[in-house]
């Protein structure tokens, strides 16, 4: 079967700052919780680097804590800091060679941090805007202003030593009910200081210090992306942005700040963000803003992906439906850079066979491929699955 419309495209490169991304299919972050003492194991790298050299043009480095306590909260997730450099340059160095670019994805995980999985040894509950998961639903406290400057810091941290580790960039976990998001959701944030407040603008304050930190510490140069989105692990059916003039609110203060990229987490690409418009969440950002965005959720697979991790793998649509699907809405100028995740873990070659209408020779993604424990508490799995 050959695939239908202009494949080729997905194939050319672009340029984002200084750094020249060789092809448009990314590998998004999943952390698939194997690290030792938040040490990534060394067939990392060349298991990023068989990506590369199947057709990915980019890799983002797996959800990797900052180095803050309320953060670097489970040995088996991978943490930045002064002795894990060398695991993300080895990381690096092989993703180069195979000529791909790599990120590495910042992350804290605010209260959605299983309590259960949690080193006893660490001097406080989990931290997050307002103490809150969800609505009603609560998880360690609030931050204080001074633990906030504190993760700040170590989110710029993390940034200097990854671009210390020879990454082309970072890109900052600000999606899927994490601790960056908690900012900007109605629900886990009700502070009363400068960092709440009743409109999104207010809400997105906190976060966009911190990519404005970050900014300053990496320069221009190097890619800055923020993964957004509206649904949460927790709800399918949260939104940030109930409007697209509240998203374009967001994106110009994200923007301002210093992001160079937009990474636009749906379950389903295809899916309209907002009523009136076939337009994904993914579409709404490239029309709302000036950067340049990545598209993600479902493109290789017919079931979403928290089907595929928690719950029973629900019946989507075929393959051949979201090619389609994608390479329209590509030609449309919807997006820059499409993210392909469970299929890049099943399948290295995805995209070149995928370019080659090998369809045929997929491996399909398997949940035993991954050999992960879930990170949400049994309880937080209820409040969502039933
Ligand atoms: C095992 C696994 C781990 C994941 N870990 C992360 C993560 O660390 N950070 C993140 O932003 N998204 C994470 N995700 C979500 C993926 O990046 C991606 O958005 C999702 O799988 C949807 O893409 P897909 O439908 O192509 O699989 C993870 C997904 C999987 C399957």
């Amino acid at each position: 079967m050959r695939m239908p419309g202009d494949i080729e495209a997905l194939f050319e490169p672009l340029r984002i700052g200084q750094v020249e991304v060789p092809t448009r299919i990314v590998m998004p972050g999943m952390q698939r919780g194997r690290s030792v003492d938040g040490h990534i194991l060394p067939e990392m790298g060349d298991y990023y680097a068989r990506r590369v050299r199947g057709g990915a043009g980019m890799i983002i480095g797996e959800g990797c804590c900052v180095d803050h306590w309320s953060s670097a909260w489970d040995p088996h997730f991978p943490r930045m800091a002064e002795d894990t450099v060398s695991d993300w340059a080895y990381c690096a160095e092989a993703v180069h060679a195979a000529g791909g670019t790599m990120l590495l994805q910042l992350s804290h995980p605010g209260a959605i941090r299983s309590e259960s999985q949690a080193l006893p040894s660490l001097p406080g509950p989990a931290l997050s805007a307002s103490g809150l998961y969800m609505r009603g639903k609560t998880n360690g406290r609030a931050a204080t202003t001074e633990e906030l400057d504190e993760i700040r810091r170590a989110f710029v941290h993390a940034a200097r030593l990854a671009i210390q580790a020879g990454m082309d960039g970072i890109e900052l976990h600000a999606c899927h009910g994490f601790f960056l998001d908690e900012f900007l959701w109605a629900q886990t944030n009700v502070r009363e200081d400068r960092y709440g407040g009743l409109s999104l603008a207010e809400r997105a304050t906190y976060p966009a210090e911190v990519i404005a930190a970050i900014s300053e510490a990496i320069g221009p140069d190097q890619i800055l992306s923020v993964r957004i989105s509206q649904w949460k692990e927790v709800d399918y059916d949260a939104k940030i942005a109930e409007t697209p003039e509240e998203l374009a609110i967001l994106l110009a203060a994200f923007e301002q700040a210093g992001a160079n990229l937009l990474h636009v987490s749906a379950r389903r690409f295809y899916e309209p963000a907002f009523t009136g418009s076939q337009l994904g969440l993914a579409g709404w950002c490239k029309q709302l803003s000036e950067l340049p965005v990545i598209v993600v959720g479902s493109v290789g697979l017919s079931s979403d992906v928290m089907a595929s991790l928690v719950g029973t793998p629900s019946k989507g649509l075929p393959l051949d439906h979201n090619l389609r699907e994608l390479n329209a809405r590509f030609a449309r100028g919807e997006f820059d850079l499409v993210a392909v995740g469970r299929s890049l873990i099943a399948d290295p070659d995805w995209p070149s066979k995928v370019r080659a209408g090998q369809f045929d020779t997929i491996n399909s993604f398997e949940k035993s491929q991954l050999g992960i424990a879930l990170e949400m508490e049994p309880q937080m799995i209820k409040d969502v699955h039933g």
